[in-house]
């Protein structure tokens, strides 16, 4: 029997029609699932369609009315590690990942994440960096340099990704870090 592997869930941020945060989440989920060291699984916020935020209570208590929230909860607790897909707006995160973001709280907590961002010559890391510091407030812990990718329209074409070696490389050293620091932060969890 396959031994039991940490759950890597990759989160896509981007949800317009024709987006390329799609197949950038795919390229990023293959490559994962090439490495070995994860069970990969794919959020993507086109899918989870989360409306803004809509609960009452704060979500460290848990106390969920939603089915939305409730399903979204469990996908992301039942994740040991992130890789969030972000596109930069405005210099900025992309509004369905702040979204999904503040709608839990423990959920998060003490798991490590990997950024691979991008966008034009920016490549996406003001958006990454306002994503660290909302990563900072839920104790999730982002690991090494991320993947930064510039120019991102000259990298996919029909909607597939067409890797260099510097992304290639860079994505499978944020997959070595993800499974370390896994190693480090699950036993703070409890197990
Ligand atoms: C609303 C919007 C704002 C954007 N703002 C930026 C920006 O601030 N910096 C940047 O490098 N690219 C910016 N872009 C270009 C995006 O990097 C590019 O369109 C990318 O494909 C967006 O990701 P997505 O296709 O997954 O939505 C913006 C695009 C959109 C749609």
């Amino acid at each position: 029997m396959e031994p039991h592997r940490p759950v890597l869930l990759v989160v896509i941020a981007s949800t317009r029609p024709g987006r390329v945060g799609l197949p950038v989440g795919t390229w990023v989920s293959e490559r994962a699932r090439a490495h070995g060291a994860f069970e990969v699984r794919i959020a993507d916020l086109a899918e989870v369609a989360l409306p803004l935020l809509d609960e009452p209570h704060h979500p460290r208590l848990q106390r969920y009315e939603h089915e939305h929230t409730k399903r979204w909860s469990a996908t992301v607790g039942g994740a040991d590690a992130f890789a969030f897909v972000a596109p930069e707006y405005n210099h900025g995160i992309a509004a369905p990942l702040k979204n999904a973001l503040d709608y839990l709280n423990l959920e998060w907590r003490r798991k490590p994440a990997g950024i691979v961002s991008y966008g034009g010559v920016s490549a996406g890391l003001r958006a990454a960096g306002q994503l660290k510091q909302v990563l900072a407030a839920l104790q999730v812990v982002p690991v090494g340099g991320g993947v930064p990718i510039p120019m991102i329209g000259q990298r996919v074409a029909d909607g597939v990704v067409d890797a260099n070696e510097l992304m290639e490389k860079a994505v499978d050293a944020m997959l070595d870090e993800l499974a370390t620091w896994h190693g480090a932060l699950a036993p703070l969890r409890g197990g």
